[in-house]
């Protein structure tokens, strides 16, 4: 069956030729990414998304991805997610309604339009990031954070960063901010369970979100794989915990982890804290040189959304298309998208 998804899917792109272009993040799984026609992390694709002169704009990753793409792309140019339900458990753990009740609450001690930037993680829905664009902030991800905090930094004299607290906390702490001066917002309690003397310490607030493939990973593995391979090297993602990340040799994203991976030297022992997708395909393709790469954790973890994005999805997917049947587009509505624009031009801008 496989297969033959495989062969539809390459009908249905030869059929569509340069009108579609396949952009696939790199936790896509093998039998989807073999297909793409440009891969990268967040900030490269939403770069190739804007530059893409394709009609289709197919992207194999998750909503937020393909909505990114859809504000960053020409108004007559069409985003694509094979499979609606591919959402970003993290992404979901803020919303608009909890960031403006936080915005709300903070304006009991202070002006935050004044004394707050906004800074959105891109794994966030467009809403929030219409709320960056509205407030005087600026969209970030995993590759430019520092730079974006330094950004905010300049303009006001605190951050309230959402939804990923890991990467808030790291980049933070990279600038050399004390890890006294964040404090965790829970979006739950009646004033992200702050007191006033905590929040006007505070330097950056995080929000508490988190995502659930790379909590996964502990600094125990890291310990372990040390003891037993002392001159190997680690590297993880910064939506892992402060204490992976402080352990690790190297962070970065997924397109720096493949880059400093594949130009280390010959024979390298690298234990890799992110998505199995990813790190099954670097192992392969960097074995002949001698290097060994290992997942970090012992079970199999991997981004069960990102997963949903199956040959059978985007074969369906594609054969619409090359029928002229729009299936399964991603609009952000026109109000929302040009608030959404100001703050991730602002990043692109910045980076
Ligand atoms: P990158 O921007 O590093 O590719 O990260 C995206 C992501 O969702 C990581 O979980
Ligand atoms: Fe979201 Fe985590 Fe999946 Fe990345 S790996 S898309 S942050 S759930």
């Amino acid at each position: 069956a496989d297969r033959e998804a495989t062969e539809r899917i390459r009908a249905a792109k030869a059929r569509l030729g340069n009108k579609a272009v396949l952009l696939c993040h790199h936790y896509q799984r093998a039998d989807v990414y073999q297909h793409a026609d440009l891969t990268g992390d967040s900030l490269k694709l939403s770069r190739l998304a804007s530059q893409s002169d394709a009609d289709y704009i197919v992207f194999c990753g998750v909503h937020f991805m393909a909505e990114v793409a859809d504000i960053l792309s020409r108004p007559e140019q069409i985003s694509i997610l094979p499979d609606l339900a591919a959402g970003c458990s993290m992404a979901d753990m803020a919303s608009l309604a909890k960031v403006e009740r936080a915005w709300r609450e903070l304006s009991s001690v202070m002006n935050p339009d004044e004394k707050v930037t906004p800074v959105t993680y891109i794994n966030s829905a467009a809403d929030l990031k219409a709320f960056c664009g509205e407030h005087g902030g600026i969209v970030c991800t995993s590759s430019n954070a520092p730079k974006i905090l330094e950004w905010s930094f300049a303009r006001r004299e605190k951050v309230l960063f959402f939804p990923d607290q890991h990467l808030g906390r790291w980049s933070g702490h990279k600038m050399g901010i004390p890890l006294d001066e964040m404090a965790i917002w829970n979006p739950d309690l009646e004033m992200g369970g702050l007191t006033k003397a905590q929040i006007a310490k505070a330097k950056i607030i995080l929000w508490h979100g988190y995502c659930s493939v790379h909590q996964m990973f502990q600094p125990a593995h890291i310990i372990k794989f040390r003891n037993q391979y002392p001159d190997g090297k680690v590297i993880s993602h910064p939506e892992c915990s402060f204490e992976v990340c402080r352990q690790s040799d190297a962070i970065g994203s997924t397109e720096t982890i493949i880059r400093t991976v594949k130009d280390s030297a010959p024979d390298t022992r690298w234990l890799v804290g992110t998505e199995l997708n990813l790190v099954e395909r670097l192992a392969e393709e960097v074995k002949h040189e001698g290097k060994i790469v290992q997942f970090m954790a012992p079970t199999v973890c991997m981004c069960s959304t990102m997963q949903r994005i199956d040959p059978q999805h985007l074969a369906w997917t594609l054969e619409n298309l090359a029928d002229g049947r729009v299936v399964n587009q991603i609009k952000v509505p026109e109000h929302e998208a040009g608030l959404a624009k100001i703050a991730l031009q602002r990043m692109l801008d910045a980076s």
